[in-house]
């Protein structure tokens, strides 16, 4: 009797290890997946050598931490040379170059537009290796970094701008949009990143988000956050 309990007790067991892991195996299959990003993306294909080149050194980036600063996230990235490149845009400004991760995926999109990147650092050592990944990538001539505190060295842009992309100090965001909103053309974008973590300055936020001039986005907020701005025609 006693090995009749235990054998059903056993079997109790097996049955219902069985059922949890069905139920673990339906909800892992690939059927019941959600569908987010992360599931879906697929890493960019180069169109060409020139982009194979960019990518290869993006890549290497990517998968080697050390060589970032604080840098956008790959999903971040990509969105910008995505909207670089459907824009058509001939003049990007970044403030905050660190060691050129963003600007990588800028530039993958400006060889193709035929525009320029202008991006400003403060730290020359950061402005040193970004330079050195802009010339491994093969995108140095579309690519001029400018040292020096950005909140100074902005005053410099006389141009129009396609797209402005804030990235530097977080609490300097609305002084840099006060400075240079003014250069950006109709229909142009401003991107700022750490819409998220690490907020910058509530300022800036009333600020894209209350202009009647403007309309603002906030995407990719799973990750740092992106603040997506149409400067209006
Ligand atoms: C978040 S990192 C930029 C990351 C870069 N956009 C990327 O994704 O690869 C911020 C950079 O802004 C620079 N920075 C901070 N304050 C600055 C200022 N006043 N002028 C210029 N650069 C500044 C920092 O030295 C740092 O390298």
């Amino acid at each position: 009797m006693k090995n009749r309990t235990a054998r059903w007790m056993t079997g109790l067991a097996t049955a219902a290890l069985l059922s949890a892991g069905t139920v673990a195996f339906a909800q892992g299959g690939a059927a019941s997946r959600p569908d987010t990003s992360a599931t879906l993306n697929k890493p960019p294909r180069p169109k060409n050598e020139a982009e194979a080149k960019v990518l290869a050194v993006i890549d290497e980036m990517t998968q080697d931490r050390s060589q970032r600063y604080l840098s956008v996230s790959p999903e971040d990235g990509r969105l910008f040379r995505q909207l670089t490149e459907a824009t058509g845009a001939k003049r990007v400004v970044e403030v905050g170059t660190s060691t050129g991760y963003s600007g990588l995926w800028f530039a993958l999109a400006l060889r193709s537009t035929g525009g320029k990147l202008v991006t400003h650092e403060l730290d020359p050592g950061r402005a040193r290796i970004a330079r050195d990944h802009f010339k491994k990538a093969g995108v140095d001539d579309l690519v001029t970094v400018i040292e020096g505190d950005a909140h100074e060295t902005v005053k410099q842009h006389k141009e129009p701008i396609d797209i402005l992309f804030l990235d530097a100090d977080k609490e300097g965001y609305i002084d840099y949009l006060q400075k240079l909103l003014p250069l950006v053309r109709p229909g142009g974008l401003i991107l700022a990143h750490n819409m998220k973590s690490p907020r910058p300055d509530p300022r800036y936020i009333e600020a894209i988000t209350a202009n009647p001039a403007l309309d603002t986005s906030f995407v990719l907020m799973e990750g740092s956050g992106v603040g997506v701005t149409l400067k209006k025609r």
